[in-house]
């Protein structure tokens, strides 16, 4: 999984693309290169092992003039991370970068191999590269070897490609990997993500598969790549500012990320509900009543932090509208032959909506005939495009590693759509409605005045920085949040947790706690907080340093827990996400404390392209 560059245009090309790969670093981030023409109209390629800013202060001395430009941020698959391995790969005149996995590249290799080509790195890439080299000494054009070329490829593609004998000239092409064109005034870019070229231009083009691009400082032409049909776009116009893309001047995207979330929850909520008739608008799902009235199981399905959404999307789903839910693991779902009965439904829920078991799990409900409605943050993305309904979050980019506004903003339209579904199904009435709405358009304050936790939080995490495992217990709807809290702790600051739910603990994990072991509890003020209550007892009389969340108001909580964070109340559908916001920054202060990047965890990425 990789973030790719391309541009074409007035500006010196190379701070731009450098520029680009920062924006798209939460892609991956173990090798960067860029490639450019020079003077001389020949191509230089710079590359390095490490992070972007390596590279560009490796390169900043040559002061490089240049107006055509590839650049590439690599997360390896096939061949370690290093500066060979780092795109952008080269054969002859022809130089590229690559975002995908090539799945029959041995056999490639091995047959061009054989045919004298000499290969100087361990990925899959290289190899599309030598075709592309090959089948243009035949005499095809640029494009036409491009075509000819991807003939023998199998797998999942996003390429940028440039040909020394063609100067400023970039070809583009993608299939199942994410590909966008930024369209500015004489200036043309192609990248991964929209973020890369924010900054420069807001009109955007989505590729689909099998498009296949060519960019010149004159303009742009697209066609098909089998047929070479040419094939009309229409221009997106994108609504984020440059600076959502940015930190907005918190010290690391995951705080900042944090902290929109009264503004991310707000605009999730925007336009699709109309208060006074009771109704959640339904085309905002591109949905029908008819369509949920008649559905009688659905399958909640996703990787991760959006896993977490899945589970407490079940809570909701079943408790307001009835409809039994089966909620699976992507990677799970895909190999697992699931029973899929009619009238059934598969949400699938994606921050990217590009996570490779997903999106096969998304592909597979449908091959067995389900339709899919995709809870997702990236408008055209792959899974956005292949679902037959989708709901967008609008938490705008999140670029940190650790999802957080995109978790709040999942649990906001699963809330709405199990609303939906209610009323569809004639469970809930106009009044009921009304009062979960009443609630829900009370959240983003409530979310607001959650965050003033904060300093509470950082207490916390100074005195629990150094342990070496977390306890995190959670009951009922808030089981999955204590998953997530003990998840965010150890993905970004390497501490071991573990998030059970409270009434398990006396089957096993009640043998690890004594006094290096901090439990932390969710206690909301809902039925079963005395269960909770007797769980922290149980915990803080073998010495476990019990840290409790609990709803303001509740005092009882104090008499059981070293520890108190007060959250605003609200109903039961909701609490989860108030009560992931302590979970989430108390996660964040540890990681800093204890030195970590934040960010780009180790061995992470934030969107996983590949099984
Ligand atoms: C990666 C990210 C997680 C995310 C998961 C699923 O593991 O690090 O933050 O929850 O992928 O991603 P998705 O984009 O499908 O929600």
């Amino acid at each position: 999984m990789c973030g790719i560059v391309g541009y074409v245009g007035k500006r010196n090309a190379v701070p731009v693309l450098i520029n680009g790969l920062k924006r798209l670093e939460y892609r991956g981030y173990d090798s960067a290169g860029v490639a450019f023409f020079d003077r001389d109209n020949r191509i230089g390629v710079r590359r390095c092992a490490g992070k972007i800013k390596d590279l560009e202060s490796s390169i900043k001395r040559e002061k490089i003039k240049s107006f055509t430009g590839l650049g590439h941020t690599r997360w390896a698959t096939h061949g370690r991370p290093s500066e060979e391995n780092a795109h952008p790969h080269r054969a002859g005149g022809i130089v590229l970068v690559h975002n995908g996995i090539i799945e029959n590249y041995f056999e490639l290799r091995e047959d061009l191999k054989r045919k004298g080509h000499v290969f100087t790195s361990e990925t899959d890439t290289e190899v599309i590269c030598h075709l592309i080299h090959s089948y243009s000494k035949d005499g095809r054009s640029f494009e036409d070897a491009v075509r000819e070329a991807l003939k023998h490829v199998e797998g999942a593609y996003a390429l940028g490609v440039i040909n020394e004998k063609e100067p400023d000239k970039i070809l583009a092409v993608k299939k199942d990997s994410p590909l966008v064109m930024g369209l500015g005034d004489g200036e043309f870019f192609i990248a991964s993500d929209i973020p890369a070229f924010l900054k420069y231009t807001r009109d955007v083009m989505i590729l689909e598969n099998n498009e296949l691009v060519s960019i010149t400082g004159k303009g742009v032409s697209i066609s098909n790549l089998a047929t070479k049909k040419p094939v009309k776009k229409e221009i997106t116009k994108i609504t984020w500012s440059p600076t959502m893309a940015e930190k907005g001047g918190y010290r690391h995207f995951m705080l900042k990320e944090i902290f929109e979330q009264p503004r991310a929850i707000a605009d999730t909520i925007r336009g699709r509900i109309s208060p006074e008739k009771g109704v959640v608008n339904l085309e905002e799902f591109s949905m029908k009543a008819k369509d949920l009235e008649k559905l009688s199981k659905i399958f909640l399905v996703a990787c991760g932090t959006s896993w977490h959404s899945a589970l407490i999307g079940k809570y909701m789903i079943e408790n307001m509208a009835k409809v039994p839910c089966e909620v699976d693991i992507a990677s799970e779902f895909r190999y697992r032959n699931p029973i899929i009965p009619k009238n059934s439904f598969i949400i699938v829920i994606t921050q990217s909506g590009e996570t490779a078991d997903t999106i096969a799990a998304q592909r597979e409900a449908q091959k067995l005939g389900a339709k899919v409605l995709s809870i997702c943050n990236v408008v055209g993305s792959t899974s956005a495009r292949e679902a037959d309904s989708v709901f967008y979050t609008h938490s705008g980019p999140e670029i940190g590693v650790a999802s957080t506004k995109a978790f709040t903003t999942q649990l906001t339209g699963l809330y709405l759509f199990s609303i939906a579904l209610a009323k569809a199904k004639g469970i809930l009435n106009k009044r009921e409605i009304k009062e979960l709405f009443s609630e829900l358009l009370q959240l983003p304050e409530k979310v607001e005045k959650a965050l003033h936790i904060n300093a509470q939080v950082l207490k916390i995490a100074r005195k629990f920085s150094q342990v070496h495992d977390f306890l995190y217990l959670g009951r009922g709807i808030n089981y999955p949040i204590a998953l997530e809290g003990a998840l965010k702790l150890k993905e970004i600051s390497y501490i071991h947790a573990e998030g059970y739910p409270a009434g398990e603990m006396k089957h096993g994990p009640i043998a690890l706690i004594d006094n290096n072991m901090p439990v932390l509890a969710l206690a909301p003020d809902d039925k079963v907080l005395e269960k909770i209550l007797s769980n922290m007892e149980e915990a803080k009389s073998r010495g476990g340093k019990v840290i409790a969340v609990a709803t303001e108001g509740s005092t009882k909580v104090l008499a059981h827990a070293s520890d108190v964070l007060f959250m605003p109340k609200t109903n039961y559908y909701l609490t989860p996400i108030i009560f992931s916001i302590p979970l989430h920054l108390l996660a964040y202060h540890v990681a800093v404390l204890r030195k970590c990047n934040v960010d780009q965890p180790r061995n992470l990425a934030k969107s996983v392209t590949v099984e």
